[in-house]
């Protein structure tokens, strides 16, 4: 019988894919999601159960119903900008729900969990690459949040928790199947909106800072194909089960190594598509880091963790091929 994988956040983005992974490797995938930032037509692998994070006796009868062997755990709110303006939001959601869930896993005895995590915990790192042994001084609250979930697993080892958190950079692309893909209400990505603007669904794309101190003047960032990035939660949940990690809380940075700026993205965008994309220079986005780039060596080298679709342009074709059939699709379901 297939082994039951609890996912929170399961509806979502990085989730959905998750799932399809999960199951791309016979576990079943139970998807705990309250819907806020997923899609219910996004949950196809398996269960769907509707909850919210922080309503530990729904969480518990969701154990109840599927004994789950491990939780891989990415329901939280995900935008830097608004936890700047909202904290309250962020704490409550991200810290109060992750705390919830681990005092459930602890009655109900579940000792796995992988955490999806953020480079957002390194903040304005100083050294590029960035090694998982860099200094965690995260700029905003939404980095507060994931750096203290991840302080969290390392205290609760005290109970028999083994985790994984993975740190990742800019996910990006879609399922290359076209199944699934990235829609954020409202979105905030630059890929995503680079390619509404390609389509003609937006004026134009917004480049944010062109006076940062890179060599274009925009920003660089470290983007990650979504379903490799699944890839390595099948592997980290692996790592747990199988009792290879050497430490009860590891982390792992999931990158590419590379960085692309905000012109040399649009400039892909638009060789890929064969679409101009109109743009417009604007101010610096506030907390924005001039260059995120990760050293995920580690995760190569303890999880086995290999990309599949590297290239920023495989990445942007599988994400213009999910808009335009998404697009096609709201077109046939209007008309
Ligand atoms: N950008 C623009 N115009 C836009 C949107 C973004 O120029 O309209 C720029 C941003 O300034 C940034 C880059 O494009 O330089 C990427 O921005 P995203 O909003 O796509 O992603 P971020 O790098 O801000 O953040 C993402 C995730 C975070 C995570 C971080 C880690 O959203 O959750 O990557 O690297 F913490």
């Amino acid at each position: 019988m297939a082994e039951t994988i609890l996912v929170t956040g399961g509806a979502g983005y990085i989730g959905s894919h998750v799932c399809k992974a999960l199951a791309g490797e016979g576990y079943l995938p139970v998807v705990y999601d309250d819907l806020s930032g997923g899609y219910r037509d996004a949950v196809r692998w398996g269960p769907f159960m509707l909850g919210d994070l922080a309503d530990g006796a729904r969480l518990d009868q969701a154990f109840g119903a599927y004994r789950p062997r491990a939780v891989i755990h990415l329901a939280g709110y995900i935008a830097a900008g608004e936890s700047v303006a909202d904290p309250a939001k962020y704490y409550g959601n991200n810290l109060l729900g992750s705390l919830t869930l681990l005092e459930v896993m602890r009655r109900r005895g579940c000792e796995a969990l992988v955490f999806s995590s953020s480079a957002a915990v390194y903040g304005e790192a100083e050294e590029m690459p960035i090694l998982e042994t860099a200094p965690i001084q995260p700029s905003n609250p939404y980095g507060h949040t994931k750096a203290m979930t991840e302080q969290y697993l390392r205290d609760f080892c005290v109970y028999g928790l083994r985790s994984i958190s993975l740190r990742y950079f800019n996910a990006a692309g879609a399922d290359p199947d076209g199944e699934i893909g990235e829609m954020h209400e409202p979105e905030t990505h630059l890929i995503p909106l680079v390619l509404e603007a390609a389509a003609g669904l937006r004026a134009e794309i917004d480049i944010f800072g062109t006076d940062h101190p890179t060599p274009d003047g925009t920003c660089i960032r470290d983007y990650i194909h979504v379903s490799d990035l699944a890839q390595a939660h099948v592997l980290a949940l692996r790592r747990l089960l199988s009792g290879a990690a050497d430490k009860k809380a590891e982390a792992y940075n999931l990158g590419n190594g590379h960085g692309f700026s905000v012109r040399e993205v649009i400039a892909a965008a638009e060789a890929v598509t064969g679409r101009r994309v109109p743009r417009r220079e604007c101010e610096r986005r506030p907390g924005d880091p001039p260059r995120l780039i990760a050293d995920a060596t580690q995760a190569a080298k303890r999880l086995g963790w290999r990309q599949c679709h590297a290239t920023l342009e495989e990445q942007i074709a599988t994400a213009w091929n999910f808009l335009l059939k998404r697009t096609a699709e709201g077109r046939q379901s209007a008309g």
